[in-house]
């Protein structure tokens, strides 16, 4: 398997291509905007006008246009910083980038993996752990959650390279490579081995991972706040042709507080938010 985050590297300076309304079928690359003309859609509250221009003039004539010649403000400005090898390709980063194009090495592990504190399903001792920062975050959700009268539980959180082998290779039996491919990572290519993703459900979804979970009330829930406790629904409805897999309500991705309601009220995937800030990534097969 290719390692993407090497090819990256390597490729840089050349740049590299995107995307936008890609088809299902087409595996070429693509090369378009980087996102910079609708950067400024998101908040900059931290722009601030050169009103100092022309001060010495203390009766500018009204032809005097120099108020309006400010230096634009960074794109990126008053925005988590992110930076694409330290933050996007280093696999222990909080906001690490992981998906069909961007893999992990089969040696990747946290060092950091504590059992969450929540209700969980599973017994198998590995999913029912996430990194420390993130276990605190879904203690912190699900407690939120109870106080609306609304109860999570946590399904699969970390899970090793191995691990997502044996998943893996049992849905291509079950179902056919291309079927798993829609819902499975690929081993090296899952959330779950940064130990950053917990899939939640509910005791009205059966406890179940379903698309019927985002129509209960905690599916709700957990869409609606879900940020505020730095987590995102990272393959929404709609996207799949973005992130590469169908619709999961209940796949959550922490990407901490901060960066989580950035992409939350971006309204867009991940991908498409970084792509918007001018983070040049290869998206789509
Ligand atoms: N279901 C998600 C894509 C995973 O396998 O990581
Ligand atoms: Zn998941």
């Amino acid at each position: 398997m290719i390692d993407k985050r090497m090819l990256h590297s390597l490729s840089v300076l050349t740049s590299f291509f995107i995307l936008a309304g890609c088809s299902d079928n087409n595996n070429e690359d693509h090369t378009a905007t980087t996102g910079n003309e609708s950067a400024e859609e998101l908040p900059d509250e931290n722009s601030e006008q050169s009103e100092e221009i022309g001060a010495e003039d203390e009766s500018p004539s009204d032809d005097d246009t120099s108020e309006d010649v400010s230096e634009e403000a960074p794109d990126d400005e008053g925005l988590v910083d992110i930076d694409f090898e330290d933050d996007l390709m280093e696999p222990s980063s909080i906001k690490a980038l992981v998906n069909k194009q961007y893999g992990l090495p089969e040696d990747y592990a946290p060092d950091d993996l504590v059992t969450v504190d929540v209700p969980t399903v599973l017994e198998n001792p590995e999913v029912r752990q996430l990194r420390e920062e993130a276990a605190d975050a879904l203690k912190e959700m699900f407690d939120a959650a109870q106080e609306d009268e609304l109860y999570l539980h946590a399904r699969s959180g970390y899970r090793s390279y191995q691990t997502q082998v044996q998943l893996y290779n049992s849905y291509v039996s079950n179902h056919g490579e291309e079927a798993a491919n829609r819902y499975s990572a690929q081993p090296g290519h899952s959330e779950h081995q940064t130990g950053l993703g917990m899939d939640v459900t509910s005791e009205s979804a059966n406890l179940q991972l379903t698309e019927a979970f985002g129509d209960t009330p905690e599916g709700k829930w957990v869409e609606d706040h879900a940020h505020e406790f730095g987590f995102i629904i990272r393959y929404p409805q709609g996207k799949e042709e973005i992130t590469g897999y169908q619709y999961e309500p209940w796949h959550l991705r922490y990407l901490g507080e901060e960066l989580a309601a950035e992409v939350y009220e971006s309204g867009l995937t991940y991908e498409e938010y970084l792509i918007e800030r001018g983070i040049t990534i290869e998206i789509n097969q």
